[in-house]
């Protein structure tokens, strides 16, 4: 289902790669199979987001509730409006996804040496055309599984502070910022460019910047994360971090994840966190709008929902 050549094989977690699987031959991504996934979906875990056409606004980025909305509708939505739905780990509502990325990732395993991840996780992204995902780095590391539709994705050099303050990489791994990220449109110029079809997936460095813009269609991703030893330490690394230069004003710390000094740090860290020194407030979505298979750009907002209300 997954092969990899050998340079994918040397270049896997280290630099941007693309290859293929054949995800979308399977029954789990029909539109049938979509809309019963959603209406049986805990909608508490399902992120319905609207946004604006210019990548430098991830401001204009919108979070719509979507309970009572039926799965049907929720798809309707998105064929004709502007919405991105995260359908957050989808493994954990479903077993036959969570069998599906296992699959996916034991044949990852057996392919790439000394590949070891302790566990992964899957959200599935169903997205209008030429909607937009914003300039953003995830934690975890990830791959991006391309099932319907096509995209462009943009991939930036990891770890690199011209493309990202290393402060906000701390504020992420903590949960205090979302994923966001301020972009210019000069970063482009040292991005790796996909443009994705069914069948194909793309894998990157941990914490490389990206952003996608769908092209001219209905789009139908699986996007996996997968925790190694290593990540983890880096996690931990950038939140002991992020602590001692927000309390002790220390800046600059090191962010190597092997050795005693990253040993020491995060237990300090640890026993600082367990003193109750560490209180992270984790930033939320507020929701503004509401998924309305009706309206132009699939959303109303929850002020005209509310007023409406009232007046019936
Ligand atoms: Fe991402």
């Amino acid at each position: 289902m997954v092969k990899l050549s050998p340079e994918n094989i040397a270049g896997f977690g280290r630099q941007p790669l693309l290859a293929c699987h054949n995800l979308h031959e399977s029954e789990l991504f029909t539109d049938a199979a979509l809309i019963d996934l959603l209406d049986n979906f805990p909608r508490q875990y399902l992120y319905a987001l609207t946004m604006g056409s210019d990548p430098g606004r991830s401001d204009e980025n919108r979070l719509a509730l979507s309970d009572g909305v039926s799965g049907a509708d929720l798809l309707r939505a998105v064929k004709r409006g502007r919405l991105w739905l995260n359908v957050t780990r989808v493994d954990r509502a479903d077993r036959r996804y969570r069998l599906l990325i296992d699959q996916l990732y034991s044949e990852l395993t057996t392919q790439v040496p000394g590949f070891m991840p302790d566990s992964s996780q899957g959200t599935l992204l169903i997205s209008s055309p030429h909607v937009l995902v914003y300039y953003h780095a995830d934690g975890p590391a990830s791959v991006l599984w391309h099932i319907r539709g096509r995209k462009r994705v943009w991939v930036y050099p990891a770890l690199d502070e011209r493309y990202m303050d290393r402060n906000l990489l701390e504020d992420i791994f903590a949960g205090v910022r979302h994923e966001y990220l301020p972009y210019e449109n000069v970063y482009d110029e040292a991005a790796v460019v996909y443009d994705l079809a069914p069948g194909q997936w793309i894998a990157w460095p941990q914490n490389a910047p990206h952003r996608i813009t769908n092209l001219d269609s209905v789009n139908v991703s699986l996007s996996t994360e997968h925790f190694t030893r290593q990540s983890r330490w880096r996690a931990r690394v950038y939140v002991a971090n992020r602590f001692f230069r927000t309390r002790l004003g220390l800046r600059g710390l090191s962010t190597r994840e092997e050795g005693l000094a990253a040993l020491m740090k995060t237990a300090a860290y640890r026993l600082a966190r367990k003193a109750g020194l560490d209180n992270l407030q984790t930033k939320q979505h507020i929701p503004l709008m509401r998924v309305d298979p009706d309206s132009p750009g699939g959303v109303v907002a929850l002020e005209y929902v509310d007023s409406a209300k009232a007046r019936n």
